[in-house]
């Protein structure tokens, strides 16, 4: 009998250990501790025995069913065991993988310096005004001091519309006069006017037919040249550094008496002298002045009461010499790699 139990308990292991899958372990737990399994099997002849041998019987058949169970539930907690590292390395996420890149926008440049250069002025209480691209001769010249047949008129090769007197305006300087014609005689006048202009300018690196001006006019009691200059200073200064200094240059143009030209420290090299400079250690941002007073006259606001500045930047280039941009036509590229490049710079 003892043999009996010995073989069949070496039997069933050898079964259990070479087990494959859980089915095939259930199987063998039925097989071998079910009802009809050869252990219950001989626990039916328990009652033909003697006492004693019963006891013996006994034990050795417990043990055997102890350690087929053990056997099988050892095996099983391999299996399960097995089975969820194989789920778990499935499921493994990679995070050191570069992620998939999602296209997202990125800041137009050029609005982003026009809405630097509004954020400024509009702190120091300027409005931010619009004009008609389509425009008068009457305001984009005759009421600027340019009458018909001034030769300052060749410098802004104009775009006409039907006949002379409608036109794409050459510059923002027209909604200083209808800002002030509006404004009918009241002070002070803050505005600021960003927008687009055009010229019959042949297309190039620093040309283009279609532009950005951002025009500004202040028109109150004894505004001198000085205010234009600390005004300036403090423009200069916010986008491009507080180290930014400013000077004058004396210019010409027909609505500003003086004008001046504006210039900034070269803020590559610090004023010492580079390419981006000419070697000057000076960059030209914008033309300004002093109103003229035909213009302030012609806008209902008498020049022995009343003065102004003026000024009008170019916000292309505003943009080139901020953000090294060296040709005009990136803006109007809608080529998605420049906008990639502005995102990576600090905008
Ligand atoms: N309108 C001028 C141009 O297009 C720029 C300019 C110069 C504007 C002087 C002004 C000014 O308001 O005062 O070249």
């Amino acid at each position: 009998m003892k043999e009996k139990i010995e073989t069949l308990q070496k039997e069933a292991l050898n079964k259990i250990d070479n087990v494959k899958d859980l089915k095939e372990l259930n199987d063998i737990k039925v097989e071998y501790l079910g009802k009809k399994g050869p252990i219950n099997e001989l626990t039916t002849h328990m009652k033909e025995l003697s006492p004693d041998e019963k006891r013996d019987f006994g034990m050795l058949l417990n043990g055997l069913k102890q350690s087929v169970t053990d056997a099988i539930d050892s095996k099983r907690t391999k299996f399960e065991e097995a089975e969820l590292n194989e789920k778990l390395a499935k499921e493994k996420i990679d995070v050191t993988l570069p992620a998939t890149k999602i296209p997202t926008g990125a800041p137009n440049i050029l609005e982003k310096i026009i809405e630097d250069v509004e954020e400024v002025f509009m702190s120091m209480g300027y409005d931010v005004v619009d004009g008609p691209e389509v425009e008068e001769d009457k305001y984009n010249f005759e009421m600027l001091n340019i009458p018909k047949g001034h030769p300052a008129r060749d410098a802004q090769d104009t775009f006409y519309i039907e006949d002379e007197s409608i036109l794409l305006r050459s510059q923002t300087s027209p909604v200083q006069v209808r800002t002030m014609l509006k404004a009918g005689g009241k002070t002070p006048v803050r505005m600021i006017c960003p927008g687009k202009t055009y010229r019959r300018d042949a297309d190039d690196a620093t040309h283009s037919h279609q532009f950005m001006q951002i025009e500004g006019l202040l028109v109150d009691k004894d505004i001198r040249l000085s205010d234009l200059k600390g005004t300036f200073d403090v423009i200069a200064k916010k986008l491009f550094g507080e180290d930014c200094v400013t000077r004058f240059r004396p210019s010409y143009y027909q609505f500003t008496e003086p004008s001046v030209e504006t210039d900034i420290s070269c803020f590559a090299c610090k004023g010492k002298g580079c390419s981006l400079c000419k070697n000057t250690g000076w960059i030209t941002v914008s033309g300004a002045g002093m109103v003229h007073p035909n213009v302030l006259r012609g806008c209902g606001y008498d020049p022995k009461e009343w003065s102004g500045f003026a000024f009008g930047f170019g916000a292309e280039r505003l943009a080139m010499l901020k953000y090294g941009i060296n040709d005009i036509r990136t803006f109007y590229q809608t080529d998605l790699r420049e906008s990639e490049i502005f995102d990576r710079k600090d905008v």
